[in-house]
């Protein structure tokens, strides 16, 4: 096998490879750190946060259906301030990248989370999560209004220099116009996409299987549906996309990268399995080369339509 590049650039952020942990997947960074060598990974992305500290919604809160798994955690977090107190310190140690996750009610409280973390340094970058499902305030509300995205975005750059990536929901009309108005607004980047919302019924009990009777559906069925969103977006906007979406292997990455993402994202595989990522990373090399390739970057945006 030829000498294969697989580094990426981030919108100035320079990753080994495009290999991603989406949010939600890897916590804090610091509970994964003990089950696979994080130093391998292009980047990951903590678990959104809120102003305040947060438990969640009533379980259950995860179901396996046939085609993927419903979540319905409703940002269960430990709140900006303990971010910044307890996490940060320990992130120099993982090695590599690492991306803080931002939700908020108001477009004040995007505000002032961006503002604190501008304030506290020691993130490569941020993600603002306006496409949440699951919580009845501030999450995918934002994300289906292309205005209320463009002041949340807004909101934060004014007070945030950081790289700023915004993640979006496809459960929309028409994604390429809020992913516009992000890049109106500042934004360094978009992450594409949420989970897509989704319910689950028990027959016998006639209850949702999930307590918030709602919630995100991830996994191999939405890759599909990601795909086109990163595609459609990258035509859009041109902005630098980290794509995720049911991936699962090497292959999967690279269909994304031709879709016009720079780095992508691992989600559920990572529950299933957490060293997945680093079989994914291993198998990269080789993918690449399939697609005609020596490096990540040249097939970026590449797909050919006929
Ligand atoms: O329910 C959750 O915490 C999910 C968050 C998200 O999809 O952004």
């Amino acid at each position: 096998m030829a000498e294969i590049d697989l580094k990426t650039d981030l919108a100035g952020i320079a990753l080994a490879n495009p290999v991603m942990l989406a949010s939600g997947t890897a916590g804090y960074g610091s509970e994964l750190a003990p089950v696979i060598e994080l130093s391998r990974l292009g980047g990951i992305v903590l678990k959104s946060v809120t102003v305040e500290p947060s438990k969640g919604n009533r379980e259950p809160r995860i179901w396996e259906t046939s085609s993927g798994m419903l979540n319905s955690i409703g940002l269960e977090n430990v709140g900006i301030e303990a971010l910044i107190d307890r996490v940060l310190p320990e992130l120099a140690d993982l090695g590599l990248p690492v991306f803080a996750s931002i939700a908020g009610e108001t477009v004040r409280a995007f505000a002032r989370l961006g503002a604190m973390l501008q304030s506290a340094g020691g993130f490569a970058g941020i993600e603002v999560n306006v496409s949440c499902p699951n919580v009845e305030r501030g999450g995918i509300q934002f994300g289906v209004d292309p205005n209320a995205t463009k002041a949340v975005v807004k909101a934060v750059r004014e007070n945030c220099s950081l790289p700023t990536f915004v993640k979006l929901s496809a459960a929309v009309g028409d994604i390429t116009r809020v992913a516009d108005a992000a890049g109106q607004a500042g934004a360094s980047g978009l992450s594409l996409i949420n989970t897509i919302p989704g319910m689950a019924i028990d027959i016998e009990r006639r209850r949702p299987r999930l307590g918030a009777v709602t919630g995100g559906l991830s996994g191999p069925a939405i890759k599909p549906v990601a795909l086109k969103a990163v595609w459609d977006c990258y035509r859009a906007t041109g902005l630098p996309i980290i794509g995720g979406g049911g991936v699962y292997d090497s292959a999967d990455v690279v269909e994304f990268l031709l879709a016009g993402a720079t780095a992508v994202s691992l989600g559920s595989a990572v529950f299933q399995d957490p060293t997945r990522a680093l079989t994914v990373v291993d198998g990269l090399g080789a993918a690449i080369e399939r697609a005609g390739a020596t490096s990540a970057k040249e097939l970026i945006g590449g797909l050919k339509t006929w």
